[in-house]
Order: C-alpha cells, then sequence, then structure tokens
C-alpha cells in the first residue's frame, strides 16, 4: 500500500525543533518532513517570494500523498498560510501560529504578551491578530531579532555574539514588564534554556514543538475522517532542496537524532 503520511514543512532545519516532539508525541505515524534549505532563511524575504515558495512545498507534499500538511515555520504560516488554506480548500493545511497563541491567552495573568520572531513574521503582524482575535483585551509587544536565526544555524548557541543579540530583543519586553514570551520561530526551541535564564523566573515562556505538538494530537482526535487515512509504519523521510550533507549534519542538532535526507527539486 502507498504510504499517505503527515508532511511536515519548513523553510530549513527550524521545523525539526517542531518535528521531533510531534514524533515523540505520536511515533506511529509516517512521515515526510521537507526543509527548502536551497532558498532559506525566508524570514528576510518578502511576502510574495514567501508564498511561492510555500505553495510549491506544499503542493510537492500533496503529491507525494500527504495527508495534511504542517507548516512548521512561523514565517510560512504568517505571510502564506491563510492564502494556502483558500487556495488548497480541499486540502488540510494548518501552521504553528494558532497553538502558540491560544497556549500564551490561556497562561498571561497580567495580559502582557511579548512575542521575538523574525522580520517577516512581525511585519506581517499576524501573531497580533491572532492573539487579539482570542482575546481582545491582550496588549502584545512585537519584537523582532534578526541576527539570532543566522547564529543559530551556523552553531553559536552558546556564543557571546548571540548573549548580546539576545539581550537587545528582551530588553524591550522586559521593560514593558510581560509575563509571557511566545518563542515565534522554531530556531529559538534550541535556546530555550539560555532564554529561560535571561528573564525572570515568573515569566512563562511558549516553545512551539511542545504546544503544537499537544494540539495536532487533540486535533486529531476531533477529526477522525483525517486522521484515519493516515499510514502508520513509523517511517521518517527527510527531504532538502539544499547541500545534502549539509542538511544532514545541521538538521541532525535540531532533531536530536541522526538523520539521513535525500534531494529533491520542488521547483515545477
Ligand atoms: N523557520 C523560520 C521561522 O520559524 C525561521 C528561519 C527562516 O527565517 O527561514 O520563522
Amino acid at each position: 500500500m502507498q504510504k499517505q503520511p503527515v508532511g511536515i514543512f519548513d523553510s530549513g532545519f527550524g521545523g525539526l525543533e517542531v518535528f521531533r516532539e510531534i514524533e515523540k508525541a505520536l511515533p506511529f505515524y509516517d512521515y515526510v518532513y521537507l526543509g527548502d534549505t536551497a532558498r532559506a532563511p525566508y524570514g528576510s524575504r518578502s511576502q510574495k517570494e514567501i508564498y511561492k515558495f510555500t505553495s510549491q512545498a506544499v503542493n510537492f507534499l500533496f503529491e507525494k500523498g500527504c495527508v495534511l500538511v504542517i507548516l512548521a515555520c512561523n514565517t510560512a504560516s504568517s505571510e502564506a498560510l491563510r492564502k494556502i488554506q483558500q487556495n488548497f480548500s480541499d486540502k488540510k493545511v494548518l501552521g504553528v501560529l494558532i497553538p502558540a497563541a491560544e497556549a500564551a491567552v490561556s497562561l498571561t495573568a497580567s495580559k502582557k504578551v511579548g512575542v521575538i520572531a523574525t522580520q517577516g513574521t512581525i511585519n506581517s503582524g499576524a501573531f497580533l491578530r491572532e492573539l487579539k482575535k482570542l482575546d481582545q483585551s491582550i496588549v502584545v509587544y512585537p519584537q523582532a531579532c534578526p541576527l539570532l536565526v543566522p547564529l543559530i544555524e551556523s552553531g553559536q548557541e552558546n556564543s557571546k555574539e548571540l548573549t548580546l543579540a539576545l539581550e537587545g530583543c528582551l530588553k524591550p519586553l522586559m521593560d514593558k514588564k510581560i509575563d509571557t514570551l511566545i518563542l515565534g520561530c522554531t530556531h529559538y526551541g534550541l535556546i530555550e534554556d539560555k532564554i529561560r535564564q535571561m528573564v525572570p523566573k515568573e515569566v512563562k515562556i511558549i516553545s512551539e514543538g511542545r504546544v503544537v505538538a499537544e494540539k495536532l494530537k487533540d486535533y486529531f482526535k476531533r477529526h477522525s475522517e483525517i486522521e484515519s487515512k493516515i499510514t502508520r509504519n513509523c517511517s521518517i523521510e527527510f527531504l532538502t532542496t539544499g547541500h545534502l550533507d549539509k542538511f544532514n549534519k545541521i538538521g541532525s542538532r535540531f532533531f536530536k537524532d541522526e538523520i539521513r535526507a535525500q534531494k529533491v527539486d520542488i521547483q515545477q
């Protein structure tokens, strides 16, 4: 029988952070992970490009037989998800923003929520929109942190540069006395411990991996018509549009397990 997997898409490596938690929570399904590393990072690209690249990826994953596709990328979820959901109306495509926004709304007491993310995600205003939709009284403090993705990807999680960049991002939010902080970029899960040390202990930190995995579990319980179509062989296929050795090396750090990818072309 042909596999009917769950498709997970990210611009590159960060989605592996989210996928790791999904696979831990739901290990029995078949999965295909696609990272568009040839064209990453998306965070500094235009909305038009992000939409075009994400559509190509989603199309590719559905043609491979995926039952549903998760955009495990905040930039793609912010800039492309709504239009993709309209254009692929007969297919299921889910993002990572709403689960993170729901978690923040349920945790905040002061209603002051900070969001750190890529420039693209912050410019889109998508977190502000989703948080306000859930609770109009929430005050959102968005903060773009464009230096973090390149530092994390190049393995400089413990560098002085990263600490300085993080201090610059977090200070304005601490000055506003937020009580909840959304890590609105897939890469930031990798530096969650560092962020924890740099903010007061009463600040609740929302890292998307666990939150998205929990919400997906719940989604499958409510949508058995979709869940029952997914094949169950515990298989994982890793695909990249970019350099194979680089993907395997950096990807294994994000996935916290050895990965072996195949190279694909998704530009039809
Ligand atoms: N995956 C992206 C996100 O979550 C970060 C990397 C990029 O800019 O492509 O926003």
